[in-house]
C-alpha cells in the first residue's frame, strides 16, 4: 500500500530541507509517493502564479502534501502563498506539537504542549484600508461558525489523544465581542460536550508570561489565527528553536498539509546550515495521520523507526548548527538515515 501525496519544496531553505526530509523518508521505506509542485517565489520563477491552480488542484485530489516553507515580501508585493493555501483549501486547523527532545538542551525538560491555531479569520484575513490618508484600518474578523469549529476540532483532538487540558489564550476583556466569540464557543463546546476535559482560559499576556516561567504546566493550548502564530514561535523557541517544531494544517473536507512552523529563512538559504528536522518531524506527522485515517500499522511503524533514528542521532550530539553541533543539513540527513 503506498499514499500519493503532494510535494511543494518551496523557497530559501525549503528546497535543502525537503530533499533531506525525502531521503530519510525514503531510506525509511515510508509509504508515499510524492508528486512534486511548485508554489511561492519557485512558481514565479517559472512563469506560474504565485500560488498555481494546478498546485491546488493536485493537493484538492491527493488530500495530503508535505509542504517546505514559502516566502512572503515584507510591507508590499504579493500577499501570502501560506495564507492563501489555508484559505483556498480551508484548511481551518494548525497543529504545532512542542516537545523536548534529548540531547536538545533548554532550560525546560519534559515540555510536551500543542499549540492549536484557528488558521482561517483575525487579522490574517487581510482586509487592510487606507481609511484616509494616514489612517489606516486593519481588520480582525471572527465569525460564530468558525470559532465553534475550531472548539469542537480542538476538543476531539485532545479526546482522541487522550490529553486532559485545553487552555484558551484570550484578550475577551480588550476585543470583547471578537475573542469574546471564540472564547463563548470554547466554553459552550465544553460544557455541552466535553465536560471532562479541563478548560483554562488565560488572557494571553499573562498566558505568555506563564509559557516562558514554567510551560510544563500546559497541555493544549487553543487560540486564534495570529495569537497562534506568535506564540508558536515563541513555544518553539522553549525547546531548541524553530528547527525542531513542526506541523499540520487539517481541512474540513479531509485536506491535510505538513509543514515545518518556520519560513524561508534567507539567511541561510543555499549554505547546507539549515535544519531539516522540523519538516522531516512534519513528515513523521503525516505517517501518524496515515495510519489513524487507514488504520495502516507500516506507516505508523515507519513514523517510529524515523522518530528513534533522529533521537538516537541528537543523543550522540549528531546535530545541526542551531542546535549546537556542526553538521550540515545533508550530513543530519545521512545520521538519521545510517540509525533507520
Ligand atoms: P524564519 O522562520 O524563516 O527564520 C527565523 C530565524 O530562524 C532565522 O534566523 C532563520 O535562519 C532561523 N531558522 C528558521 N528555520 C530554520 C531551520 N530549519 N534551521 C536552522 N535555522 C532556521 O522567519 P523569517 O525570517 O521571519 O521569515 C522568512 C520568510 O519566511 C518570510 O518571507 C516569511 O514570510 C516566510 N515564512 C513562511 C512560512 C511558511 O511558509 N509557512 C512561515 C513563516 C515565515
Amino acid at each position: 500500500m503506498s499514499y500519493k501525496a503532494v510535494c511543494i519544496p518551496g523557497d530559501g531553505i525549503g528546497p535543502e530541507i525537503t530533499e533531506a526530509t525525502l531521503r530519510v523518508l525514503r531510506a525509511a521505506g515510508a509509504p508515499l509517493e510524492f508528486e512534486e509542485h511548485p508554489a511561492g517565489v519557485a512558481a514565479l520563477e517559472k512563469g506560474l502564479p504565485v500560488l498555481p491552480d494546478s498546485t491546488l488542484e493536485a493537493i484538492s485530489r491527493h488530500k495530503l502534501a508535505l509542504k517546505g516553507p514559502c516566502t512572503t515580501p515584507v510591507g508590499g508585493g504579493f500577499t501570502s502563498v501560506n495564507v492563501g493555501l489555508r484559505k483556498r483549501l480551508n484548511l481551518f486547523a494548525a497543529v504545532r506539537p512542542v516537545r523536548s527532545l534529548k540531547g536538545v538542551k533548554t532550560r525546560f525538560e519534559d515540555v510536551d504542549l500543542i499549540v492549536i491555531r484557528e488558521n482561517t479569520e483575525g487579522l490574517y484575513s487581510g482586509l487592510e484600508h487606507e481609511v484616509v490618508a494616514g489612517v489606516v484600518a486593519s481588520l480582525k474578523v471572527a465569525t460564530e461558525a468558525a470559532c465553534g469549529r475550531i472548539a469542537h476540532w480542538a476538543f476531539r483532538f485532545a479526546t482522541h489523544r487522550k490529553r486532559r487540558k485545553i487552555t484558551v489564550f484570550h484578550k475577551a476583556n480588550i476585543l470583547k465581542l471578537g475573542d469574546g466569540m471564540s472564547l463563548r464557543n470554547a466554553r459552550r463546546v465544553h460544557r455541552e460536550d466535553y465536560p471532562n476535559i479541563d478548560l483554562e482560559e488565560l488572557i494571553i499576556d499573562a498566558g505568555c508570561m506563564r509559557l516562558v516561567q514554567d510551560p510544563t504546566r500546559f497541555d493544549i493550548l487553543l487560540m486564534e489565527n495570529l495569537y497562534g502564530d506568535v506564540v508558536s514561535d515563541l513555544c518553539a523557541g522553549l525547546v531548541g528553536g524553530l528547527g525542531v517544531t513542526p506541523g499540520a494544517n487539517y481541512g474540513e473536507d479531509g485536506a491535510a498539509v505538513f509543514e515545518a512552523v518556520h519560513g524561508s529563512a534567507p539567511d541561510i538559504a543555499g549554505q547546507g546550515l539549515a535544519n531539516p528536522l522540523a519538516l522531516l518531524m512534519s513528515a513523521e506527522m503525516m505517517l501518524h495521520y496515515l495510519a489513524d485515517q487507514h488504520g495502516d500499522a507500516s506507516s505508523e511503524r515507519c513514523a517510529e523507526r524515523i522518530r528513534a533514528a533522529y533521537e538516537g542521532a541528537l543523543e550522540n550530539g549528531e546535530k545541526t548548527r542551531d542546535l549546537g553541533g556542526e553538521l550540515s543539513t545533508e550530513q543530519f540527513a545521512q545520521a538519521v538515515m545510517a540509525r533507520l
